[in-house]
């Protein structure tokens, strides 16, 4: 988190820490994929992932502003969602919340994370490649986009992180 950190406290922004979050968090994860994602979860996904999963999240003067979702089984991590504000894009929080996300899941043995991406999606494809995620295929017609269907890249890569 240091380099996004220094970012956030040199522009006065208080306590910008990852934490874990729970569902007391629940409204606050709503509001931020409503506000800030193209395709949000329903309510009843967020309570399910804040009750059995692992999410993460930081906070800003005490509003949400990211969350990264994490589900475990034996040694493999799935990200299953990562959402920043859109006006806190580009700061590196997404890849300080997932750098550290993937850390924390390292502790409960997670040696591998796997995830699933619109084809569309860019931002978040650059995001994964940037962190070392290799594109391991192609999932046809997997989500949901407008009347029609959209392909879901399928990316991998080993714990813990090159880079970090
Ligand atoms: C994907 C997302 C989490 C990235 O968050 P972010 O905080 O803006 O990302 P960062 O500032 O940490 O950027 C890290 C890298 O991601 C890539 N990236 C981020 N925004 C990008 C954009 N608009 N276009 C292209 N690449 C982009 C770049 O590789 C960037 O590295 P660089 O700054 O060295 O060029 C954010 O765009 C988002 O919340 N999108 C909506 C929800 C979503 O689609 N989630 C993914 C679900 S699979």
């Amino acid at each position: 988190m240091a380099k996004a950190l220094r970012q956030l406290s040199m522009s006065s922004l208080s306590e910008p820490f990852p934490e874990v979050l729970t569902l007391a968090d629940m409204e606050a994860c709503l509001a931020l994929s409503q506000k800030s994602d193209p395709h949000p979860w329903q309510s009843s996904v967020w309570r399910r992932s804040l009750r059995d999963d692992h999410c993460l999240g930081i906070k800003i003067d005490d509003r949400l502003v990211s969350v990264a979702v994490f589900s475990l089984v034996l040694d493999e991590v799935s990200l299953l969602n990562i959402i920043v504000d859109d006006h806190y894009r580009g700061r590196g929080l997404g890849r300080e919340l997932l750098a550290s996300g993937l850390s924390w899941m390292q502790q409960f043995g997670a040696e591998r994370c796997v995830l699933e991406v619109r084809v569309s999606n860019r931002p978040a494809r650059s995001l994964y490649a940037s962190m070392g995620f290799a594109e391991d295929g192609l999932r046809k017609n997997y989500y949901p986009l407008g009347a029609g269907r959209e392909d879901a890249l399928l990316m991998s890569v080993p714990l813990p992180l090159e880079f970090s």
